[in-house]
């Protein structure tokens, strides 16, 4: 499997799911896409996605997907050991609402806190209008309309790791 056959798998993945982010230019899905860890079958066919984005202050883990027709089966553990095995930073965070997640992420040690840090709070509201006009601008509204009513619903989680 290729490079674009990878996007394209992954555009079409965030466009059926409406809790993650919009789809943003090619130039910066490519970037995201580098970055990303990603989970494969035997065939090297994709069924797992995560990115990280780097704040002032600590790493936050994004976009976290498993192809639909693979959830369940215990993907989604293994891509969060494998994204946070990638992340070089003490402070890793992400926000979800998502209840699968939640079991997830609570089993290898994230808690739940108000915002990672001081510094990465304003970091993460920097971030939002370049969102939302995405959102605007692509004419994502259903999306935006979601995450605008359930904005409250999204609780942070934060690993705080002691490493040598
Ligand atoms: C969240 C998601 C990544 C999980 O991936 P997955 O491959 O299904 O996850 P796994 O099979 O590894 O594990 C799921 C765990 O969640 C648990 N779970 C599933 N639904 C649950 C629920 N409603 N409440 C609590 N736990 C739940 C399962 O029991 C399992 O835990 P266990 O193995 O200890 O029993 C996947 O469902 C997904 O892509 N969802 C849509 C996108 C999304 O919401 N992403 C998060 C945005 S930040």
């Amino acid at each position: 499997m290729n490079t674009s056959s990878d996007l394209k798998w992954v555009d079409e993945l965030i466009r059926s799911e409406l809790d993650v982010r919009p789809i943003y230019s090619k130039r910066r899905s490519l970037k995201s896409f580098e970055k990303a860890a990603v989970i494969r079958t035997d065939e090297g066919n994709p069924v797992a996605y995560a990115e990280v984005v780097n704040h002032l202050k600590g790493v936050e883990i994004t976009t976290v997907l498993v192809d639909q027709s693979h959830r369940g089966k215990g993907y989604g553990k293994e891509l969060m050991k494998e994204v946070i095995s990638q992340i070089d930073n003490d402070l890793i965070f992400l926000h979800t609402k998502s209840p699968a997640l939640v079991s997830i992420i609570q089993k290898i040690g994230f808690k739940k806190k108000s915002i990672p840090s001081f510094i990465s709070g304003i970091s993460i509201l920097l971030r939002l209008p370049r969102r939302s006009l995405t959102m605007i601008f692509r004419g994502d509204f259903k999306r935006l309309w979601l995450q605008t009513i359930t904005l409250g619903k999204y609780d942070c989680y934060v690993l705080e790791r002691k490493r040598d």
